[in-house]
C-alpha cells in the first residue's frame, strides 16, 4: 500500500550502475523539485511550480533519487473518483534516458491503481515516451473538464501544441463509463473554455 510518508515505495533500481530509490516526496524534497521543474519551465517544456503550489500538492509527487541527486519526479494528481493527471513528470538531464522516466511512471500506475482509478491521462509534448510506457493518444473532450484548469494560467492557452494520452488502467469500467462523451461547458459548477489546438 502507498502511503505519502511511506519511506520507499518502488524497489531500487540500477541506472548507470547507481541505485535510484523512488518514493513519495516530502517538504524536504521541495527546494530539489523547484531547480528541476522550473528549470524545464524556464525552456517552456514544463509548466511553473511555486513553492506554496508544491507545498499544497506535495502529496501528489513522487521523487526519484540518486544518491543526493534528484533523478526525476513526477505526480499524480486526482479529477475525479475515475480519473487522475499524471503531471510535473521530468528527468534531470544528467540521467535522462536511462529508465527513470520509466521507473517514475511505474510509481505513478501503482498509485493509481492503488486508489482504484479507471484511467490517467497527461498533456505532452513527449507523446513518443508516453506511448512507450503505455499510454495512448486520446481525443480531449474524453478528459474531465476540470483538467484543464491550468490551461488559464497557460501562455500557450491560444495555440496548445500539446497532446493528451491516456492510460487506462480498467478497460471494462472505463468503457462502461466514457462509451459518450462528456458535454463541454460546465462540470461540478465549475464553467471551462478549452484551450485552442494549434494544427
Ligand atoms: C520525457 C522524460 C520525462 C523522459 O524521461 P527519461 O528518464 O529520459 O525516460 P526513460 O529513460 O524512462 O525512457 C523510457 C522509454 O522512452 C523512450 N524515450 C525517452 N524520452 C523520449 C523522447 N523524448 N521521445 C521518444 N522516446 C523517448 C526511451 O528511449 C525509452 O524507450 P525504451 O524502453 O525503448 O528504451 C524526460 O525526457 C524529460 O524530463 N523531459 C523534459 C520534461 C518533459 O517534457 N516532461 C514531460 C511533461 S508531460
Amino acid at each position: 500500500m502507498i502511503s505519502a510518508l511511506t519511506e520507499e515505495t518502488v524497489a531500487p533500481a540500477t541506472v548507470n550502475n547507481s541505485k535510484i530509490i523512488v518514493r513519495k516526496a516530502n517538504m524536504q524534497d521541495i527546494p530539489a523539485l523547484l531547480g528541476l521543474i522550473n528549470g524545464y519551465a524556464g525552456k517552456g517544456i514544463m509548466l511553473p511550480r511555486t513553492e506554496f503550489e508544491l507545498s499544497e500538492n506535495m502529496r501528489d509527487f513522487m521523487v526519484a533519487w540518486d544518491g543526493r541527486t534528484l533523478a526525476g519526479c513526477g505526480a499524480l494528481h486526482f479529477y475525479s473518483p475515475t480519473v487522475g493527471e499524471v503531471r510535473s513528470l521530468a528527468t534531470a538531464e544528467t540521467h535522462k534516458k536511462h529508465g527513470v522516466g520509466r521507473l517514475i511512471i511505474q510509481a505513478l500506475v501503482t498509485e493509481a491503481q492503488t486508489y482504484g482509478l479507471d484511467a490517467i491521462f497527461a498533456f505532452t509534448y513527449v507523446k513518443d515516451f508516453f506511448a512507450k510506457v503505455g499510454f495512448h493518444e486520446v481525443e480531449r473532450g474524453e478528459l474531465p473538464l476540470k483538467a484543464w484548469k491550468d490551461c488559464l494560467r497557460c501562455p500557450k492557452f491560444n495555440s496548445c501544441d500539446e497532446t493528451a494520452v491516456m492510460r487506462v488502467l480498467k478497460p471494462d469500467r472505463w468503457q462502461a463509463r466514457h462509451a459518450v462523451p462528456p458535454v463541454l461547458g460546465v462540470e461540478d459548477g465549475l464553467v471551462v473554455i478549452l484551450p485552442t489546438v494549434r494544427r
